[in-house]
């Protein structure tokens, strides 16, 4: 699974190209769940410019509500699903730092979700409690709130480091190998219905440091965000994980 998180960046020229781009770069191979989570205004121009371009991608969002209603600036799964978009992300560490979202109120979007729509859970440690060896414990209490949930099948989680965002640094591949296994294991011992989910890594990753990602057991795939913005290195990292590089 190979996710484009766009957050707040994009544009219809933007779309336009980075289509194209994307076309002339990516090696077909049916099998990787590759997915956008563009701004959800662009969301049908998206979906147009896709089909238009005959790419198997999926759109999704970055984000969704508990409910629909009173709720401004809100969108809802009835929303999204009428939209035909086919994931969310949701808890992304921007979403918990700038706009101050709880585990109480990420585990409510998780309810409101259910097996609706695939969902991304992120979770990730700052760079003050990866310094004070604290990284396990925070993932952790980011996780407790699957904790006697029924996991649907089509939950994944990505393990984003805070401090490895936006910044060119990341952990070793072997760090990231030991702590995907460390969420799956946490998963599976607290999840209702035992269900060992897919954990993809995100922080940084582009076409040069992929690979070494995706040759750990452990790693089912990628939530990219600078990169993705470029259709041509979006493209080099859907084929470095199909093996299809040329
Ligand atoms: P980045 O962002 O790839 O730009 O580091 C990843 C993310 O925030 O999902």
């Amino acid at each position: 699974m190979i996710i484009a998180n766009w957050k707040c960046n994009g544009s219809k020229k933007m779309i336009q190209n980075w289509s194209k781009i994307y076309k002339d770069t990516y090696i077909p191979f049916d099998e990787t769940f590759v997915g956008i989570a563009p701004p959800y205004l662009y969301v049908e121009h998206l979906a147009n410019s896709i089909n238009a371009n005959g790419l198997d991608i999926k759109i999704g969002v970055q984000d969704i509500d508990v409910s629909s209603g009173a709720r401004t600036s809100a969108i809802s799964v009835e929303m999204i699903k009428d939209m035909e978009c086919q994931f969310t992300i949701i808890g992304h560490s921007e979403r918990r730092n700038i706009f101050y979202e709880s585990n109480k109120s990420i585990s409510a979007k998780l309810d409101s979700v259910g097996s609706e729509v695939a969902t991304i859970l992120c979770v990730g440690e700052s760079a003050e409690e990866n310094n004070n060896k604290n990284t396990k414990n925070v993932l952790e209490d980011q996780l407790s709130i699957i904790k006697g949930k029924i996991m649907p099948t089509n939950f994944s989680i990505a393990y984003e480091p805070v401090w490895a965002i936006g910044t060119g640094n990341t952990p070793t591949s072997d760090e990231i190998n030991d702590i995907h296994k460390f969420i799956k294991d946490v998963v599976q011992s607290s999840s209702e219905n035992s269900i060992v989910p897919n954990v993809l890594y995100g922080g940084s990753v582009n076409d040069a440091n992929a690979k070494s990602f995706f040759k750990q057991e452990n790693v089912d795939g990628a939530l990219i965000g600078g990169a993705s913005l470029q259709g041509k290195s979006f493209a080099n990292i859907v084929n470095i994980f199909n093996g299809k590089t040329i």
